[in-house]
C-alpha cells in the first residue's frame, strides 16, 4: 500500500465567510423581499451578471490605485488562461452589462449580490459579503439622486431602522476635482508631518485618502482641510442645490460632509453614505452610494451618467440587532401530519396538502407517537392531523389544533385538504 497520508481534517468555512442556516434566513428571505418591493415601487428591475468578470473591468471602473483593486480583490487565471475576478462590488458588473446589452435609458436596475474582498476580518467586516443595491444609468439628472437616496431611506425606515445618519458630499465632476486635488496636495504638504504614518511620505499620489483615512491624526488635520465642495464649477453646485433641495422636500434628514470621500474612484458629484449609529462607529456604514458620471467610459462604453447605492446586508441586520428591530418569526408551518400506519398515508397527505398551497410537515423514520406530537409542536404547525390505525380503517382522521384552544375534531379523510384549507386561509 502507498504510504499517503489521508486529510481528515475538518473542513469549515473559508476564513471571513460564514453560513446562514435556517431559521436565521428567514430574516434574509424578508429582507430580500422588503427591498425588491421598494424597488420595485421606484421603478427599478431586478438584474443578474456573472460573480467573476474579466479582471480589467474591475481595474478601470474601480480604479487601478483604489485599496480594493490593489489590496483586495480576489483574482484567478482559469483553466483558459483568463485573467478574471471576483466581485468586489456591484456597480461596475451592471454598468458593463448595461454597455454590452444597451436598454432602453433610464434604464433602473436592482440586484441582491455577494461581494469579495480580501479584508481583515472583524465584526462588521468580512471577506465575503452581501449587498443589496441599485444603479440608474443613462441620465444626470439630480432629482434621480433624490430618488436613489429616498429608496435606500425608506428600506431603512421600513424594517424599523431609527438611528441612521445620513451623510452627503459632492465629488465634483472633470473639470473642478483637478483644481481641488492640487489645493488638498498643497494643503497637506503644509502639514505633512502632521499626518500618520501610511499618509506621511505618500499623500501625494492622491491626496483624496487621506480625507478617508480614520486615524486621529490624519482627522486633525483634514478637520482644516479645503473643501471640495467651495470648489465646484457653477454646473456641478446647481447640481448638488438641486439633490438637497429634494432631500429637504422629501423630508430626509442628513448633513454635509466634506470629508466624504469613499473608497472606490469612479465617484463623480453626489456621494452618501448612511452610518448605523448604533453600531461600532470603524464598522457602522450600512450602505453608500454616489454618483459615477464616468465609469461608463472608462471601461470602453459609450457617456452615460450613473448614480446608485450598496447597502451590506450583515451591517444592516447588525444595525438591526442593536436596534432590536427587524425580528422576523420563522414562517410556521399549516399542517403536521402524524401517521402511526407506516408512513404512506403522511406521505400522500403532505403531498395533496402541498398541492393545494398549504406548509405541510410530517415525521420520518417510523416514530413514536410521542416523538411525533413533539415535532408538531415544535414545528409551530396550526394543526396536527393524526392518523392511526383506527382512523385508516375507517376513512377519518383526527384534527387536533396546536395553537389554540380549538376542540380536536375527527372528520373523513376525504374531506380534509379541503377543510385544511379553508380553516387555515390558504383558499
Ligand atoms: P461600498 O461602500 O464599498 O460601496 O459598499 C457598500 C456597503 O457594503 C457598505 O456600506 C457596507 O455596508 C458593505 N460592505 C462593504 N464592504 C464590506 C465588508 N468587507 N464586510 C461587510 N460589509 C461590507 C460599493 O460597493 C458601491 N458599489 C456602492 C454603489 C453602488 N455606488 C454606486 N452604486
Amino acid at each position: 500500500m502507498a504510504d499517503e497520508k489521508v486529510d481528515t481534517q475538518v473542513i469549515r468555512a473559508p476564513t471571513g465567510t460564514h453560513d446562514v442556516l435556517w431559521p436565521q434566513s428567514s430574516r434574509w428571505e424578508a429582507l430580500l423581499a422588503a427591498f425588491a418591493v421598494r424597488a420595485r415601487r421606484a421603478g427599478f428591475g431586478l438584474v443578474l451578471t456573472p460573480m467573476f468578470e474579466d479582471a480589467r473591468l474591475f481595474r478601470r471602473g474601480i480604479g487601478d490605485e483604489s485599496d480594493v483593486v490593489t489590496k483586495e480583490m480576489y483574482e484567478f487565471v482559469d483553466r483558459g488562461g483568463r485573467a478574471l475576478a471576483l466581485r468586489p462590488e456591484g456597480t461596475a458588473s451592471v454598468v458593463r452589462a448595461f454597455v454590452q446589452h444597451h436598454p432602453t435609458t433610464p434604464w433602473k436596475a436592482w440586484y441582491a449580490t455577494p461581494a469579495f474582498r480580501y479584508e481583515r476580518p472583524q465584526a462588521g467586516r468580512f471577506r465575503q459579503h452581501h449587498q443589496l443595491g441599485v444603479e440608474v444609468l443613462g441620465t444626470d439628472d439630480p432629482d434621480l439622486d433624490v430618488e436613489v437616496i429616498a429608496l435606500a431611506a425608506g428600506f431603512y425606515a421600513d424594517l424599523g431602522l431609527r438611528r441612521i445618519d445620513l451623510a452627503v458630499n459632492s465629488m465634483g465632476c472633470t473639470g473642478d476635482r483637478p483644481r481641488y486635488v492640487a489645493a488638498l496636495r498643497d494643503f497637506l504638504a503644509g502639514r505633512a508631518t502632521e499626518l500618520c504614518s501610511e499618509h506621511r511620505d505618500r499623500f501625494s499620489a492622491n491626496p483624496l485618502r487621506v480625507l478617508d483615512c480614520k486615524r486621529p491624526e490624519c482627522r486633525a488635520v483634514t478637520e482644516d482641510a479645503p473643501r471640495l465642495v467651495d470648489f465646484l464649477d457653477e454646473a456641478c453646485a446647481a447640481h448638488l442645490a438641486r439633490v438637497r433641495g429634494g432631500l429637504d422636500a422629501l423630508g430626509i434628514a442628513y448633513r454635509m460632509e466634506p470629508r466624504l470621500v469613499r473608497g472606490l474612484d469612479y465617484y463623480t458629484r453626489t456621494t452618501f453614505e448612511f452610518a448605523g449609529l448604533a453600531l461600532e462607529s470603524a464598522q457602522n456604514a450600512v450602505g453608500g452610494g454616489g454618483r459615477y458620471d464616468g465609469l461608463s467610459e472608462a471601461i470602453g462604453g459609450p457617456p452615460a451618467s450613473g448614480i446608485g447605492f450598496g447597502i451590506g446586508v450583515e451591517r444592516l441586520l447588525l444595525a438591526c440587532d442593536a436596534e432590536g428591530c427587524f425580528a422576523v418569526d420563522p414562517p410556521a408551518a399549516d399542517v403536521f401530519v402524524v401517521d402511526l400506519t407506516g408512513g404512506e398515508e403522511a406521505r400522500d397527505l403532505v403531498d395533496g396538502l402541498r398541492r393545494a398551497g398549504l406548509t405541510a410537515l410530517r415525521a420520518y423514520d417510523g416514530r413514536s407517537i410521542g416523538s411525533q406530537l413533539k415535532q408538531a409542536d415544535r414545528s409551530g404547525a396550526r394543526y396536527a392531523v393524526i392518523i392511526g390505525a383506527k382512523e385508516l380503517e375507517t376513512g377519518v382522521v383526527t384534527v387536533r389544533p396546536l395553537r389554540d384552544e380549538g376542540a380536536q375534531e375527527t372528520m373523513p379523510r376525504a374531506e380534509i385538504v379541503a377543510r385544511l384549507t379553508r380553516l387555515s386561509g390558504a383558499g
